[in-house]
């Protein structure tokens, strides 16, 4: 299947990339594209840095780098903005993160230094453990978002950008369902005049964003732009959103490991996940309703992967349990178990034991470096609303509503790059292959 193509506009001038949280992870972002315009490390883990795409029949050998093949902005071009509830700057924030080691914050510190968070919008009823200094005063909610609509502007001014993307990396939020002020515009912007507690900071960002015509990502759980107030929003404004909550560590595991157990038909009865983890990011999901929101995000890939109603014979009766255990001697160095109770031919049980001791932002720095450019990509090539084929970021996937979220990674990488395919016009890859026994 070949498509015509679709028209790009070409990535010229600078791409603000503004960071909600100038945290672990969005320091590491941000240094780590520092130290590689400096030639001092590799963007390993980025498929937009590194990742190769093959065109055509495998017998034409044409596999050029993702960067060579679609019009991506180069990271010479990227300019990072942030808010935070802290007032201290991109430098003093990776120190005190502690992920980058000392000696290269050190060659970096005069350009992060230079960037300096703006005052977040901030309501401790949705992070408990967080007390922010650093934050917006308004009338109401619509005063906040307005606010954050000017800081966007200045920014894009100041800094001579022609286009910009938002990633949210701020902390996770409590547990929020969609109510009825998410249901229309309409409602959201009488909400915002109300200050209506159902709105919550995030979602003021994302509207902010959509407003002034940025494209939105979400890393982390919360509902955010995930409500038909802000799709409908995103849709009338031709915007790009794409969420929720970055797929690293455990999570990124088990979908890649559940569609291999899948694919050979073998059962399972449990799987049983725990960590430790002593960042910032963990003393907050050390608050029961900010975890809530984490471990529906992370309890729902096993049940979309297997397929229980299908295979009820392997899957229609396992455990699933994920423990997050805030405990500050690790730092950034989380430290994950998962223990998975699998059975084969004739019921046989078997075991399989993981250790990952992964790094948190580490593999979450080149997933906000991604989802910046691809945004932009997207942006430029005129799609609008939710960005499925960036699915392969995320541990929970939007979807348009009449969809389950497809979370098999190698699946999501094959949407991922047949979408690449489709707008530059490039035949689709199905990996049928006939032709070549013909
Ligand atoms: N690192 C990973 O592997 C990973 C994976 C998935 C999701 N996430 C999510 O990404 C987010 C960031 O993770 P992190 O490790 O950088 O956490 P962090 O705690 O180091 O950083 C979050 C920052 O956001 C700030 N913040 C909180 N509320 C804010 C608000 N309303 N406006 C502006 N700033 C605000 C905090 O002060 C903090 O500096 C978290 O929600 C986390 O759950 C991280």
């Amino acid at each position: 299947m070949i498509s015509k193509g679709v028209t790009i506009q070409e990535p010229k001038g600078k791409l603000g990339v503004l960071l909600v949280g100038l945290g672990a992870v969005s320091t590491t972002v941000i240094a780590g594209v520092e130290a590689v315009r400096r030639q001092l490390a590799k963007p390993i883990g980025s498929l937009t840095q590194m990742g190769t795409i093959r065109l055509g029949k495998r017998t034409e050998g044409r596999s050029p780098k993702i960067k060579d093949f679609v019009p991506l902005a180069e990271l010479e071009d990227l300019v990072f903005g942030a808010w935070d509830i802290f007032e201290d700057n991109c430098y003093e924030a990776a120190l005190h993160c502690g992920v980058i080691e000392k000696s290269l914050l050190e060659q970096l510190k005069p350009e992060l230094e230079k960037i300096k968070p703006m005052p977040a919008v901030f309501d401790q009823h949705y992070v408990k453990r967080l007390h922010g200094t650093y934050i917006k005063k308004g009338e109401n909610k619509r005063d906040l978002a307005e606010q954050l609509m000017a800081d966007i502007q200045k920014f894009k001014t100041d800094n001579n950008c022609t286009r910009l993307v938002m990633v949210w990396c701020a902390s996770t939020e409590i547990f929020m369902k969609s109510s009825p002020v998410h249901e229309t515009i309409e409602s959201f912007e009488r909400g915002l005049e109300t200050s209506d507690p159902d709105i919550a900071p995030s979602m003021i960002y994302a509207y902010a964003a959509l407003k002034s015509g940025v494209a939105f990502a979400n890393g982390a759980p919360n509902l955010t732009v995930d409500i038909p107030a802000l799709m409908q929003l995103a849709n009338e404004k031709g915007v790009a959103v794409c969420g929720k909550d970055f797929k690293t560590g455990q999570t990124m595991m088990k979908t890649i490991l559940a569609p291999g157990l899948k694919s050979r038909m073998l059962g399972l009865s449990g799987w049983y996940s725990t960590n430790i983890l002593g960042n910032r990011d963990g003393e907050v999901l050390d608050d029961p309703e900010s975890f809530k929101t984490k471990e529906e995000s992370k309890l729902s890939v096993l049940e979309y992967i297997l397929q229980p109603e299908i295979h009820p014979d392997l899957y229609g009766d396992f455990s699933h349990l994920v423990r997050i255990n805030y405990y500050p001697p690790r730092g950034d160095n989380k430290e994950g178990w998962d223990n998975i109770d699998i059975f084969g031919w004739l019921g046989y049980p078997m075991q399989i034991k993981i250790n990952f001791l992964c790094r948190d932002s580490i593999l979450a720095a080149p997933i906000v470096l991604d989802l910046a450019i691809f945004l932009d990509l997207a942006q430029r090539s005129g799609m609008k609303g939710i960005q499925e084929w960036l699915s392969f970021y995320f541990k929970s996937p939007m979807t348009a509503p009449q969809l389950y979220p497809e979370h098999d990674l190698f699946i999501q990488l094959m949407k991922l790059k047949n979408t690449l395919r489709h707008l530059k016009g490039e035949e689709m890859i199905t990996h049928l292959g006939l032709e070549y026994y013909d």
